[in-house]
């Protein structure tokens, strides 16, 4: 087992090998530009590592690997769309870079991409990675789905809001490591493990994601601050500030989800105070930091050496502490 460091650095050599020079450019431009403009990699890198933590070589889940990297990609090219977000990665968006119509059609290019590089492997491995990214992809448009019908909703309770980050995000995290595992061919018991580790770290990153959001630091975080309450999203923020607020204040809050940030200059920073004074940002933190917890105990169930559950453990607290 090497250290988290190994593994990104492996990965980003294969993603480089892996271009898409091919015709009509229009298609496949906005393809390289997305897979180069960098990222955390961290699906990819849990792919690698997890096919390690149950002895297997990490070179053989490389396709598998970049089939989660590509996914993840052309979700994030349909989401900015989604969102209408200007901004990824610190740099522009595809569809504001190209238009829409491109950002629908490399997107669909790119999910047709990370189901072919399912056939580098042998039928038995290959028919369990498609079944388990085929149901994992539809869990995340249904989660999409929700995320979106929450924007125009004004009862989505907490319980759904999990739901919804545990489909749009959090399978995706899981799946990638027990994608790492098929590949090893661990037990049924370990890839099951395994998904309830990633999972639960996956709701943690969906939750931090959220609170980077209103308040990450524009310098660094790559994306629009305030995007998610420029488009009222139902998030963890929002719902906790609701349920901790007075009815002022409460009244106050749903009034700004109700307008357009053009219509008061202060929406973003009003929202923001709120979520402050309420104490649901520090609600916001403990969760993130309960779930990360969740995904620790799930290693206890796991008959791997110490040594590997620290580094995964790392790994969540990295996760934690990111600004980005
Ligand atoms: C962004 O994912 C989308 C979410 C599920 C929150 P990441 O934060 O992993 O994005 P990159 O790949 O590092 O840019
Ligand atoms: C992204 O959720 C989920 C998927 C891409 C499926 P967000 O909309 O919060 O992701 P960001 O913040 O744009 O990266
Ligand atoms: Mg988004
Ligand atoms: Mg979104
Ligand atoms: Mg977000």
């Amino acid at each position: 087992m090497q250290h988290i460091q190994f593994y990104q650095e492996a990965f980003l050599k294969y993603l480089n090998d892996f271009k898409v020079e091919r015709q009509p450019a229009s298609l496949y431009q906005p393809i390289q530009y997305i897979l180069d403009l960098g990222g955390k990699r961290l699906r990819p890198v849990l792919t690698l590592m997890t096919a390690e933590i149950f002895n297997c070589d990490y070179k053989k889940s490389l396709d598998a690997a970049l089939s989660i990297e590509v996914f993840h990609n052309f979700s994030l090219i349909h989401d900015d769309i989604m969102d209408d977000a200007p901004l990824r990665r610190g740099k522009e968006t595809v569809h504001e870079k190209w238009d829409i119509n491109t950002g629908i059609l490399s997107g669909d290019a790119m999910l047709i991409m990370a189901y072919q590089l399912f056939e580098n492997y042998d039928a038995k491995t290959f028919q369990a990675l498609a079944k388990l990214f085929s149901k994992t992809a539809l869990e995340v448009c249904e989660g999409q789905q929700y995320d979106m019908d929450f924007e125009t909703r004004d009862d989505v309770t907490i319980e759904e809001y999990l739901k919804m980050i545990e489909y749009k995000t959090a399978v995706l995290v899981g799946a990638a490591m027990k994608m790492g595992a098929i590949v090893a061919e661990a037990s049924e018991k370990d890839q099951q493990s395994i998904y309830q580790f990633g999972k639960n770290l996956g709701i943690a990153f969906q939750l931090q994601d959220d609170y980077l959001d209103a308040f990450g630091d524009p310098k660094t975080f790559g994306k629009q601050v305030g995007g998610d309450i420029i488009e009222n999203k139902k998030t963890y923020l929002y719902l906790k500030a609701l349920e901790f607020s007075n009815d002022e204040d409460a009244l106050q809050l749903q009034h700004l989800f109700g307008i357009s940030p053009s219509e008061n200059n202060d929406k973003i920073e009003s929202v923001k105070q709120l979520f402050i004074t309420s104490g649901s940002a520090d609600a916001t933190q403990q969760e993130i930091k309960n779930y990360t917890n969740k995904a620790f105990s799930v290693l206890e169930d796991i008959a791997i050496s110490e040594e590997k559950k620290q580094v995964l453990k790392q790994f969540g607290e990295q996760l934690m502490s990111r600004k980005v």
